[in-house]
Parts: structure tokens; sequence; C-alpha cells
């Protein structure tokens, strides 16, 4: 039986998240605790491993592969998935292979992605200023990622920039990043900070509703809301003041739970249905129990029964984070 994985209230299931690590080589603020520690390499799925899970996925009517991590290109050997996997794109069963990356590492892959048939990338940048970066990521070089937004375009690979807005951080810089960010003919999506794993300074302070954010660039510029999606959970304006693509990823402001098409698989084969849940199922025992894929595939459809409907996220001064992971476990 081939028939896509529904969940109970009528979510078909058709986009799967996979990270492939927990490490970073940064220390985002709100992703990680400064004293990270990251789980022993034993306890990793192999990439054949890895391509096994999205395989049965692929099978049962996933469309968008999307690989994260921690940060998907510092796993060793990585290429190694995307070449495997995109025999799925060659055979039409599988729309999009594609990844979220911090960019440090795209100098090196950018080609070999393109030759793997992925088209469109998502890099995580919430500044322009590198001093600010350094200290949003705790040591980063923001040379590095502009070196590898160039490579990335150079390889013709669509290029969309992610940036966690964050009160006093990068709040006024938002429009220049936009600018900057459509200048260059990429798009430019924001993301409410989500309260995931215990992180310092604390979100409370950190928080930065979208809609004021709207609201404040619509004092200047004509936003018009789109149609179009692409599968995730942003939805889009066109600014038509530089003709790109504005996206608003508003997990607190604006639930978009209802249309949720997405479950996550960890680097340890956890299945995570939600991202602002703790109720998770181990692929990995399944997965290791024989060589056909019956009981991997018992153990998905069992899980996808207990999808919850949705997050409850708060961010509030009086709560703990709503879950207790990290965002880096599941590569958002
Ligand atoms: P597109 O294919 O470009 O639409 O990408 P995407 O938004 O699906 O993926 P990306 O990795 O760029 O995610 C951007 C942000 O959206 C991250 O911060 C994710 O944590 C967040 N996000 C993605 N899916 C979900 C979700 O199901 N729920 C919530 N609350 N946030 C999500
Ligand atoms: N809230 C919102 N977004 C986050 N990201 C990491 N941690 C958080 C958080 N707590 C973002 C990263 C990246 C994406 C995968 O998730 O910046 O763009
Ligand atoms: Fe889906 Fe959970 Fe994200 Fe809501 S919070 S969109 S249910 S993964």
């Amino acid at each position: 039986d081939a028939s896509p994985f529904v969940d109970p209230f009528g979510r078909a299931i058709s986009y799967l998240r996979v990270s492939v690590t927990d490490r970073c080589d940064l220390r985002c603020v709100y992703c990680m605790s400064e004293d990270m520690h990251f789980l022993p390499k034993r306890d990793l799925l192999t990439l054949e491993e890895l391509d096994r899970v999205c395989t049965v996925f692929v099978e049962r009517g996933v469309r968008k592969l999307r690989i994260t991590g921690g940060e998907p290109l510092v796993r060793r050997d990585i290429m190694t998935l995307f070449r495997s996997l995109s025999r799925h794109l060659d055979s039409g069963a599988l729309e999009e292979l594609t990844l979220t990356t911090n960019g440090t590492q795209l100098a090196r892959h950018a080609a070999e992605l393109a030759a793997c048939g992925v088209r469109r990338i998502n890099v995580s940048l919430d500044t322009l200023d590198p001093a600010k970066f350094r200290s949003i990521t705790r040591w980063g070089d923001l040379k590095r990622v502009m070196e590898g937004l160039d490579a990335a375009q150079a390889a013709g690979l669509k290029v969309k920039i992610n940036a966690v807005a964050l009160a006093g951080v990068n709040e006024d810089e938002i429009e220049g990043l936009m600018l900057w960010a459509h200048g260059r003919g990429m798009d430019l999506t924001l993301i409410e900070v989500m309260p995931l794993g215990e992180v310092e300074p604390s979100r409370v302070d950190q928080f930065l509703s979208l809609a004021t954010v709207r609201g404040r660039l619509s004092e200047r510029y004509t936003l018009d809301d789109l149609a179009d999606r692409t599968g995730g959970p942003a939805r889009y304006v066109r600014v038509a003041e530089t003709g790109g693509k504005l996206g608003l990823i508003t997990p607190l402001t604006h639930n978009f739970c209802e249309s949720c098409n997405r479950v996550r698989l960890t680097c340890t084969g956890t299945l995570y249905m939600c991202l602002g849940q703790e109720d998770a199922a181990d692929l990995r025992a399944p997965l290791r129990a024989s060589e056909g894929n019956e009981r991997l595939v018992a153990a998905i459809a069992d899980a996808i029964t207990r999808k919850p409907r949705g997050h409850d996220f708060v961010i509030e001064r009086s709560r703990k984070a709503a879950v207790g992971r990290h965002m880096s476990v599941t590569g958002g």
C-alpha cells in the first residue's frame, strides 16, 4: 500500500525534515546554550539508514525533503546522502530536495548541491553587521557566509535568507536586510523566535512580533499578500518597491498548524510529530530490526496517528520553554 500517511486531523504528510547531525560550527544564542554537549557519533543513524527512512517516506507520499541539522554541511560525507537522494528527483517521486544551512560551508558544497538537483536553499542569517553576527552566533565569521552566498548564487541556486526577528538585536536592521536580500535576487523570510530549550538571554526580552514588523514596514513599502506557498509555514508578501518576496513565519502571532504537512526525523532516528510538542517515536529500532521495511513503515504509521493538532507556544516570563529540547535537535 503506497498511500500517503494522513494524521487524525486529515493532514497528509508531504514534507519530511531530516536533521543529519545535532552539531553546528556556530552557537546561535536563541538556538543552543553555550555549553551544548553533542551526541556521541555512534548514536547517529548512518547515511544509508537515513536514506532508507527518507525513501520509505517518499514512497508514501512525501514530496518535499529538507536536510537540516544542527548544521547539515558539517556531517561527514553528507554529499553522499544528497547524491543518493537525488534519484527520487530523477524518478519524479520527489518534487524538492533542499536544505537549511548557516552558509559557512556553502562555498565548498554549492556546486555539488546544484549537481544533485537542489534548486533552492535557505540560509540562516540575522544580521549584516560582522560584530553583531559574531555576538549572535557566539564566534561566527560573517565573511564566510558571504562567500558561501556568492558561491551558491554562482552555482545557480536560488537562495532564501531566514532571519529570526530579535527585539533590540536586529530589529533596526530588518529593512536593511530586506533591501540587501532583494537587491541580490534573494527572498527574505522573517521568523518569530520560538521557546525551544532554555537559552540566555531570555526570549521574553528578545521576542518581536512580526505583526509589529509588518506594520512598520508597511508605512514605507507596499506589501501585497501573495497566495503562493512553498509547502512550508511562511506566508508571503510581494514588496512593490523592491519586487522581492518577503516571507513571514508567525508561530506566535498567527498559528499555521491547521495546514501542517510535516514531521521531523532526528539524526538518531527519532521522529517528532510536531516542532512544539515532546511526543516522539523511535524509528531506529524498527529500522535495525530487519532488512525489510515492514516494521519501519508500521512504526511510522503508528506515530502519525499521534500527531498533535499543534503547538501551544507562548512567550511569557513565568513560563519555561514549551519543550525542553533545543531547536538544534530538529533543525527547526
Ligand atoms: P520553505 O521551503 O522555503 O518554505 O522552507 P521552510 O520554512 O519550510 O523551512 P526552513 O528550514 O527555512 O524553516 C524556517 C523556519 O520555520 C524555522 O525557524 C523553522 O523552525 C520554522 N518552521 C518550519 N516548520 C515549522 C513548523 O512546522 N512549525 C513551526 N512552529 N515552525 C516551523
Ligand atoms: N526560534 C525561531 N527560529 C529559530 N531558529 C533556530 N532557533 C530558533 C528559535 N528558537 C531558526 C534558525 C534557522 C531555522 C532553521 O531555525 O535561525 O533559520
Ligand atoms: Fe506542525 Fe507542530 Fe509546526 Fe504546528 S507547530 S505547524 S503542528 S510541526
